[in-house]
């Protein structure tokens, strides 16, 4: 299951992906965290300290290597240098799976220990001025959308990106890449105006999107979240002490987390779970042919000297059913 965390800054999303990897891990469940958000703070919510956040190895840094890996012998992509972050697996790519290993995690993934299990992290990198921008050809997170566009994950197997929702997510599709977007939200009217303009993208390319107030403190807040976001509040989360203790670089153990929190964390696996059965793999490609051809058109034919639009392999419908087969 490939779930995103999206929201202002400073609303929780790092926090709240940390939680609901940890949550997954508990159970056992293999995990694949991403940190894709501009302030890259994942591999220290997760307990790294500073030398060991510091020590991970950049996706922005491995793009040569991820490229070449996932183009493996289609023939419609003549060299990783055509290969851009949109650019769609067809016949003789190279897929993803979320359990064992592979050039991409060697490179790329390290091991986290948690509670109750290990969980792989793979961070995009510090971003600079030039990530910001939209059609950028070495942006951090096409690493991260190529790995997307390119893995096959099943149930009970999770991916989970803490990311920005920037300008960049919704020009090159990143947006949707996911099963499930959780839009964490304070309730702000800030807060709440992340979730519109979300929305507002989400609709025509339907996005599941589920919004988690954070940092609710009492009726009013929750009212308040009720009002403006209606149906897509699915849960919330109040200040937690256990959190606040993690941030002093103290973590309790995690089955000490507040019932109520953890109770929300259930929920989010739930909800997650639940879209599984409403899996439309077909959908997915096409979505994914959708942005690559127009982002070939706006920036990368000519950023490329090629017809990115060759890359496309008509035939090709990822899924699960493409591995079972190879
Ligand atoms: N439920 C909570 N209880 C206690 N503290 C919280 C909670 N949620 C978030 N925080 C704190 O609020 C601050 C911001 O949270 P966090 O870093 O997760 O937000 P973010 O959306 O990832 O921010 P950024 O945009 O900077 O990446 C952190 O110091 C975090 O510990
Ligand atoms: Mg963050």
């Amino acid at each position: 299951m490939k779930i995103a965390f999206v929201g202002k800054g400073g609303s929780g999303k790092t926090t709240l992906s940390s939680l609901f990897i940890r949550h997954l891990a508990a159970a056992g469940a293999p995990v694949v965290a991403v940190d894709a958000d501009i302030n890259q703070h994942l591999g220290a919510a997760l307990g790294l300290d500073e030398a060991e956040a510091a020590a991970l190895p950049a996706m922005g840094d491995q793009l040569p290597l991820i490229k070449d890996y996932l183009r493996g012998s289609n023939p419609r992509i003549a060299s990783a240098a055509t290969m851009i972050k949109t650019t769609p697996p067809g016949e003789g790519s190279r897929l993803l799976r979320v359990r064992g290993d592979n050039p991409v995690y060697d490179a790329c993934a390290r091991p986290v220990e948690l509670d109750g299990g290990t969980v792989r992290l793979m961070v995009t990198g510090p971003f600079t001025e030039a990530d910001l921008g939209v059609a950028c050809y070495h942006s951090k997170t096409g690493a991260v959308e190529l790995c997307l566009n390119h893995l096959v994950d099943g149930r009970d197997e999770y991916v989970v990106v803490d990311m920005t929702a920037g300008s960049d997510s919704f020009a090159s599709g990143m947006f949707t890449r996911f099963d499930i977007t959780f839009l964490v939200a304070e309730p702000t009217r800030k807060g709440v105006s992340v979730y519109r303009q979300y929305k507002e993208y989400a609709r025509d390319y339907g996005v599941r999107l589920a919004v988690v107030g954070n940092k609710v403190q009492g009726q009013d807040d929750l009212d308040y979240l009720r009002e403006q976001v209606g149906d897509d509040l699915l849960v919330t989360v109040g200040h937690s002490d256990w959190v606040r203790a993690m941030e002093k670089g103290r973590p309790p153990r995690f089955d000490l987390l507040e019932d109520a929190n953890r109770r929300a964390l259930h929920a989010l696996r739930t909800a997650a779970d639940a879209t599984y059965d409403e899996r439309d793999w077909e959908r997915y490609t096409r979505q994914m042919v959708h942005f690559h051809l127009k982002n070939a058109r706006s920036w990368g034919n000519e950023r490329t000297g090629a017809d990115l639009a060759a890359q496309v392999d008509p035939d090709f419908v990822l899924g699960e059913s493409v591995v079972a087969n190879a």
